[in-house]
């Protein structure tokens, strides 16, 4: 979950970092720190909070060389201090390390270092790996490469390191093992750059190879060296990434959030864009293929996914049920290798993952294919372990997401998941040729419907400014507006700290309506879709308790204007795609309130944009 950044070739490396760790803090922001070696020994700056406190800290005492490595920490083991912020040192005071990931078996390690004299001057369990690179390089006379793939052999568990040597300081080491985050080498003129994730070096250049689990590289100015965990030497392959670095810049938008909203109708613009033949009524992936004998034959889909990415699998499983007329199921990532599923002979495994670095995303995958599944992805990062390990995959066109709380790529898998279920539905003959046609001609429509609900978002504003005080508030849905409700909740909790259930609306009166008063608003998504009269009922039954209500209904909706406090109006929708402009003024309006309350949109607290361990 944390952010790793290294850098070596002619220029000042401190700078380098500072910025790369700028736009990696999403990744967490309990502590961060840079190590540069100085041309005479390696100097290290930590900072315990966000970043801006190591580049204080920078500035007061800087630090200048033409090689470093810098993190930005989400804390896993030992609270978030300058103690146990990283890079940590060995002590001998020649070798620094970054890492992001757990160290399984950290303490049978540790107790191992201490008996050897080692002390350790952290809680944190990367402190092992620095201890285990000095132990080889001190004790065995070995170099930093050798040195740091001997230590690798004795971790546990899913890790990403880079390290830097004060005794060779012309080269980085870097290596994953297992899928603890991915490490991405940038390559530029005479100078190369390490990072956990794209936009940290984005602006550098876009000429990149990806680390896969158990390689490990040695990078310097001219270039990288990647090898295997026995030290045998690996091709790999330099891909230029279409991302552009404008796209990781906030430019006129006060939030990467507020930004990220926006720009939902250029993502579902450039989704649809290249995948529809509108005249032919048919879709297509360029990296997703199937046969109609494979998909006439797929007997179920298991969607799995975590947070918002699993609230967007729920509408899923109405699009290829619906559509394609195949049994879908939807797991939390985290639960299904536990679960011990039940696949059959032809099944598929779709993972939906915004960073496409979801530990647990990824363990779910591991899972499917364990049980012979075929694994489909739909991601957004570019070359992330998700992407690479599916059989086919859809990627998103969103360009980075960088705000924590996750926004346009929500809607752009639902446009994926809406696409996908079209073109199974081809393979598989479920619908007829004008029934897609339609279908597609709905899907036309959407940019333009979200454009007309962002207009809308003073009104949203001013709606949330009523409700900034609220401490509880239920979200409810049925049907394909129920998993709105669950992605409605979720923004409110995450960025605006307020207690907010999504709860199916048919479950109310089975007991949790017991706890509406006048101060328990209830939102009812009650846009026009086959389940609209049964949650206009909710307002009103919700009213009758005395609490406080809010819809989301459609244009000239008078009943629910009569009825609810407060509407938040978005327009008329094909109701199969009424889930991405109902969830529009939702992420608006809890924006508007964790604005209002002075929270950190972007950077709320315990949070980190990639959940990379279990
Ligand atoms: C969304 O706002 C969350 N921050 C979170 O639920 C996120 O969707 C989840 O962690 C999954 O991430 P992924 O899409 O990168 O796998």
């Amino acid at each position: 979950m944390c952010g790793i950044v290294g850098y070596v070739g002619s220029r000042d490396a401190a700078p380098i970092l500072l910025n790369g760790l700028r736009r990696l803090e999403y990744r967490g922001y309990d502590s961060a720190g840079i190590a540069v070696f100085d041309g005479q020994r390696i100097q290290i700056r930590r900072a315990v909070g966000k970043l801006q406190g190591l580049i204080d800290q920078v500035a007061r005492e800087p630090v200048h060389g033409h090689i470093g490595i810098g993190h930005t920490r989400w804390a896993t083991h030992g609270e978030p201090s300058v103690r146990n912020a990283h890079p940590h040192l060995s002590q001998n005071g020649q070798v620094v390390v970054v890492h992001n990931g757990i160290v399984e078996n950290f303490l049978a390690l540790k107790d191992e270092l201490q008996a050897e004299g080692f002390t350790f001057r952290s809680d944190t369990d990367t402190e092992v790996i620095v201890h285990l690179i000095e132990r080889y390089l001190e004790g065995h006379g070995m170099g930093i490469v050798e040195a740091t793939r001997r230590a690798l052999k004795h971790l546990r568990g899913s890790n990403a390191i880079v390290v830097l040597a004060a005794t060779e300081p012309d080269k980085l080491v870097t290596a994953r093992l297992g899928n603890a985050g991915g490490i991405t080498l940038g390559f530029g003129q005479d100078e190369m750059f390490v990072a956990s994730d794209l936009p940290a070096i984005l602006e550098h250049t876009r000429q990149v190879a990806f680390l896969e689990p158990g390689q490990m590289a040695v990078v310097t100015r001219e270039g990288a060296q990647v090898l295997s965990l026995d030290g045998e030497p690996i091709p790999y392959e330099i891909t230029t990434v279409p991302w552009d670095p404008v796209a990781a810049e906030k430019g006129e938008y006060r939030h990467f959030m507020l930004k990220e909203i926006h720009e939902q109708v250029r993502g579902l613009t450039d989704t649809i864009a290249g995948r529809i033949e509108p005249s032919a009524a048919r879709v297509r992936f360029l990296h997703l293929e199937a046969t109609p004998e494979f998909a006439r034959r797929i007997p179920k889909i298991f969607i799995t996914a975590c947070g918002t990415a699993y609230h967007s699998g729920l509408v899923g499983k109405f699009y290829f049920e619906r559509l394609a007329r195949i049994p879908t199921e939807v797991v939390i990532a985290s639960e299904f290798r536990y679960m011990d599923p039940i696949v059959p002979e032809g099944a598929v495994v779709l993972a939906i993952s915004q960073s496409g670095e979801t530990a647990d995303t990824l363990a779910a995958m591991e899972e499917g294919r364990r049980k012979g599944a075929t694994l489909w992805a739909i991601v957004n990062v570019i070359g992330s372990q998700a992407m690479r390990m599916a059989d086919g995959y859809i990627s998103m066109q969103v360009g980075p997401e960088i705000s924590v709380a996750s926004t346009k790529a929500y809607t752009a898998t639902l446009a994926d998941l809406y696409m996908l279920a079209l073109y199974l539905a081809e393979l598989r003959g479920t619908l007829s040729e004008a029934q897609r046609r339609q279908l597609i001609q709905d899907l036309l429509t959407l940019p333009d419907l979200v454009g007309e609900t962002l207009q809308r978002e003073d009104q949203y504003a001013a709606i949330a400014r009523r409700f900034v005080r609220a401490q509880n508030m239920f979200y409810l849905g049925r049907g394909i507006n129920m998993p709105t409700a669950y992605e409605g909740a979720l923004k409110l909790k995450e960025i605006a700290y307020v207690h907010a259930e999504g709860y199916p609306a048919g479950e109310m009166k089975h007991g949790p309506i017991a706890l509406l008063d006048e101060n328990f608003p209830v939102l009812a998504l009650a846009p026009r879709d086959p389940w609209y009269e049964k949650m206009i009922s909710q307002v009103e039954q919700s009213r009758a308790r005395g609490a406080p209500t809010l819809a989301v209904a459609t244009d000239g909706d008078d009943r629910a204007a009569s009825l609810a406090d407060a509407v938040l109006w978005v327009p008329e929708t094909p109701w199969l795609l009424s889930p991405v402009t109902s969830v529009i003024p939702l992420q608006l309006f809890a924006y508007h309130i964790a604005t209002e309350r002075g929270l950190d949109v972007d950077q709320p607290r315990n949070l980190a944009k990639s959940v990379t361990v279990e």
